[in-house]
């Protein structure tokens, strides 16, 4: 029997080149060697969407348009709306009891976006308690590896220890999950801040057309002590070399900017010009196949439909295992 992979992604925006780094490719890489799962965390995202569904609604397209425009193979990977298994939320509600408020509010990245959103007065329990429903999605599934970015590792921990406390409680019912991080776990925005991220508007997304890359690139924050293209310049840590390294083939090419660059030959305008190049190259495959795929509302809609059945079946068997496990499998005559 194959091992399981859970991951997934919530419906608020388009996917950017943050999470292909970060875990599209290995998901990509790995949906032959595991049983995967990939899961649209409609519910998640309305922890801090509830007052504009509509928005997730509509990104629900969106995003499977951009797992199968980069490669996630429908026959092997099972896609399924998080809404329509309800299994999860009832496992959510079991986990609750198991997790202290104190720890939830530990969680550093939940900290994080409570900062980032400026929730501190307006902080929902749904939004507090998100962790411990994605633990739910994880572990509903017998999960045992999580391809995601970094920022996603607290919420594996927070899953580890439910599953800990859980079999210590009621029996060795659930599987433990790890998380399996991307080659470049956290790729910069183009702004030059540690993350990108569709909130601080600083990613290029995967459906952006090859115009709108080349302006992004062109803005792009680069070298702050360099003022002159004669100054010699820093690549380590440059944002711009960074996408270079992950998305230009042409080793040679890439070599010879950075030599220039160090030395004050070159200009940010010819860097950036050939990286706007060798990313839209990157880019041209995937635009293309994901504009067959949104032109066919039909596949979508089989796709969700076909993988949620699969999915739930699973997640009902687990919650007959998780029912027994803690004494309340009734039945009605
Ligand atoms: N929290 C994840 C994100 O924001 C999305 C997600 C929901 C997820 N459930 C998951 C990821 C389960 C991995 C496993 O990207």
């Amino acid at each position: 029997m194959k091992k399981r992979i859970l991951t997934g992604d919530r419906p608020t925006g388009p996917l950017h080149l943050g999470h292909w780094v970060g875990s599209l490719q290995n998901r990509v890489r790995l949906q032959g060697e595991y049983e995967t799962f990939i899961l649209i965390a409609d519910v998640q995202a309305l922890t801090d969407h509830f007052d504009h569904p509509e928005i997730i609604k509509k990104n629900i397209r969106e995003v499977v348009a951009d797992y199968l425009a980069v490669g996630i193979d429908p026959d092997q990977s099972t896609i399924f709306l998080q809404s329509m298994v309800p299994e999860i939320a009832e496992l959510t509600l079991y986990y609750l009891n198991l997790v202290t408020l104190s720890r939830l509010q530990r969680n550093p990245t939940v900290k994080d976006e409570i900062k980032q959103k400026g929730l501190q007065e307006s902080l929902t329990a749904g939004f507090l308690i998100y962790p411990v429903h994605q633990a739910a999605d994880i572990t509903v599934f017998d999960a045992h590896l999580v391809p995601v970015g970094v920022d996603q590792l607290p919420m594996i921990e927070q899953t580890v220890e439910i599953v800990r406390s859980f079999n210590k409680l009621y029996g060795n019912v659930l599987i433990e999950p790890q998380a399996k991080i991307g080659e470049f776990p956290r790729l910069p925005g183009i702004d030059g801040k540690a993350k990108m991220s569709k909130t601080l508007n600083n990613a290029i997304s995967l459906s952006d057309d090859a115009k709108m890359v080349e302006k992004k690139v062109m803005r792009m924050y680069t070298d702050p002590t360099r003022v002159h293209p004669t100054d010699p310049g820093h690549v380590e840590g440059n944002p711009v070399f960074i996408y270079h390294d992950l998305f230009n083939p042409d080793r040679e090419e890439v070599e010879d900017l950075k030599a220039r660059y160090v030395k004050g030959t070159v200009g940010d305008v010819e860097v950036k010009q050939k990286l706007a190049r060798a990313l839209n190259h990157f880019l041209d495959p995937i635009r293309e196949k994901r504009e067959k795929v949104i032109a066919d509302e039909n596949w979508i809609n089989t796709i969700l439909v076909e993988g949620t059945r699969r999915a739930r079946a699973i997640a009902q068997t687990t919650l007959q295992k998780v029912r027994k496990a803690m004494q309340i499998d009734y039945r009605l005559m």
